[in-house]
């Protein structure tokens, strides 16, 4: 069998982390037929447009899309790309799993959690106004509709990968009327799923605890911001961004990036760590249902990094992202 993939290589180190990835996948022996479509910088200077028709055509048309970061200036400058993205796609889910890594020094051993943060609304609706000069209001959306959707895929998710319990993550001691809402419709959806335990935590306890016993938490579910903020936070739980995959799922779409952004200050260097671009390739292959070879590049991924002799910089090595590359399709067979 063979997968049409789009490839968005996107800006700063993406061209160099997504050929890296390209080649992993190529070499596990699935069989794919690569299809590169521009986004961000990058488009905005060759076609005027950060986000072309013809990359969104490309991923709709395509099993699945693996994408580099793409640059989002500050301030005035075009809307983000990956905000753009998941709205016009509906790619309502951002999974985001944080597990150690073997012979990886961090803080905590054997941290196992998967944050899933609801993609399309909160404050990321990019509904801003000015009410007077001095005073912008910025809304913040939340609908039962995508909340539902949501909780749903969180509860999915928990009882597909085996896990034992769901944790809403809130504010609606504060934000009664939206995150009320929120916190409703998960527990709502919650009583569907009998076999999957559930709670709930105010964000700013949630923070407080990943960082002092993030065992206590297996699958957490939460809005927008809050799961932006949070999936940073257990990245540095298990190495930081330059480890950590992710996933945006909607209905029969999805695009997997890393969770890292195009690191300016090392592109073009051939520094760039590759892991969570490769990793993020094995969470799609998992959602093709090529589980082998996925399970095979995660395992050459831990070999690698757990030996510790081929290492990018920021996990303490001196190798460059083609010799990383090299020893992980090395460790494949
Ligand atoms: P960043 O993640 O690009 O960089 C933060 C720090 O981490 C830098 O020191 C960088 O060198 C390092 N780093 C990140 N990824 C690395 C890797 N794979 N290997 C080695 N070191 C790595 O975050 P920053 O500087 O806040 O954002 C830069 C740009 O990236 C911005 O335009 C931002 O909008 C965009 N961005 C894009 C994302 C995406 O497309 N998914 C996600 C986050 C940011």
């Amino acid at each position: 069998m063979s997968y049409s993939i789009t490839l968005i290589p996107g800006d700063g180190i993406g061209p160099e982390v997504a050929e890296a990835a390209r080649q992993v996948v190529d070499a596990s022996g699935v069989k794919v037929e690569w299809r590169e479509a521009a986004a961000g910088q990058s488009a905005f200077e060759s076609c005027g447009d950060p986000l072309p028709e013809a990359t969104l055509e490309a991923v709709r048309s395509t099993d699945a899309t693996l994408k580099g970061p793409t640059a989002t200036s500050k301030g005035i400058g075009f809307r983000s790309v990956n905000v753009a993205l998941r709205q016009k796609l509906e790619l309502f889910a951002n999974f985001r799993p944080a597990r150690s890594m073997p012979g990886l020094k961090t803080r905590f051993d054997d941290v196992d959690l998967i944050v899933i943060r609801e993609n399309t609304e909160g404050l990321y609706s990019g509904l801003e106004h000015i009410v007077v000069p001095g005073v912008v209001e910025s809304l913040r959306v939340i609908t039962s509709r995508a909340s539902r959707r949501i909780a749903k895929f969180a509860f999915e998710t928990a009882r597909r990968q085996g896990r034992s319990r769901v944790t809403c993550v809130h504010k609606a001691n504060i934000l009664k009327l939206s995150d009320g809402l929120f916190l409703d419709c998960f527990h709502e959806i919650a009583a569907d799923f009998p076999d999957i335990e559930h709670d709930d935590c105010i964000v700013d306890a949630t923070a407080m605890r990943l960082v002092s016993d993030p065992h206590a938490f297996d699958v957490l579910v939460m809005e927008n911001l809050f799961g932006d903020i949070l999936s940073d936070l257990t990245s540095g739980l298990v190495g930081g961004l330059g480890v950590t995959p992710s996933a945006n799922v909607g209905e029969g779409m999805a695009i997997f990036e890393a969770v890292h952004g195009t690191a300016p200050d090392i592109a073009g260097k051939g520094l760039a760590n590759p892991t969570a671009l490769i990793l993020s390739s094995a969470l799609m292959l998992k959602y093709l249902g090529e589980k082998e070879a996925a399970n095979r590049i995660e395992q050459a991924v831990y070999t690698v990094v757990g030996a510790g002799q081929v290492r990018t910089g920021d996990l303490g090595g001196t190798s460059t992202t083609d010799q990383y590359t090299a020893a992980v399709i090395a460790a494949l067979g």
